[in-house]
């Protein structure tokens, strides 16, 4: 297909987002953004001492590239960043013009169908419980060696939701029109077929 057809993927901390869009991206041979990427870089460089802002506004592809951002450290610094609304807008046109190049996109966050592309043709809002995600996360942080317990993962994920919903510039909510897909009891196979079912709908 080469003329653009943006499917929008939000849901909080470790729901099965990342999982999920990639699946999505390579059935329908779309390019894929994760857009919490963005923050987290802007958020590793507030770490190092940057202005968040400038750091926003300076951001490279290299910097996607950087050591550690799947950190816990980093997602709590991305979500700090992530209310400032000069990062927020500094992030926008790249986000906006990745989610309509020719050939399609799957781009996963917090506000891609509320605020990067609200007319995005396909939505999903992809949530877990609390304690299911908090319980992927850790898995996937002690696969990598990280040291830290079950109990500081639940805690970062409320944390960081809480801050993602409560925040005032484009907060963590479901579009209107997004498919929502709870994926606290289903497999990983399971809910990608569900996100496909969900987005074949909307395909012309
Ligand atoms: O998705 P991920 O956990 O990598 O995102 C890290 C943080 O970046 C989130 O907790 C959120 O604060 C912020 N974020 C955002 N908007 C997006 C993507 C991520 O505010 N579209």
């Amino acid at each position: 297909m080469s003329t653009p057809f943006t499917i929008a993927i939000d849901g909080p901390a470790a729901a099965g987002k990342g999982t999920i869009s990639k699946a999505v991206a390579a059935h329908y041979g779309f390019a894929h953004l994760d857009t919490g990427l963005l923050y987290r870089a802007v958020g590793a460089k507030l770490l190092l001492g940057m202005d968040a802002m400038i750091a926003a506004q300076t951001l490279t592809a290299d910097d996607l590239q950087a050591g550690d951002l799947r950190s816990p450290e980093v997602a709590q610094a991305a979500s700090k960043v992530a209310v400032i609304r000069e990062v927020r807008a500094a992030l926008l046109d790249f986000q906006r013009s990745f989610a309509r190049r020719a050939g399609g996109a799957v781009l996963d966050g917090r506000d891609i169908g509320t605020v990067i592309c609200p007319q995005a043709e396909a939505k999903l809002f992809v949530t877990a419980s609390a304690d299911v995600r908090a319980a992927r996360r850790f898995t996937e942080l002690t696969a990598t060696g990280a040291q830290i317990s079950r109990a500081q993962v639940l805690a970062d994920v409320k944390e960081r939701d809480a801050r993602d919903r409560a925040r005032a510039e484009a907060p963590l909510i479901a579009a209107r029109d997004a498919v929502e897909i709870d994926t606290s009891q289903l497999t990983i196979e399971a809910a990608i077929a569900a996100a496909i079912a969900a987005i074949d709908t909307r395909r012309p």
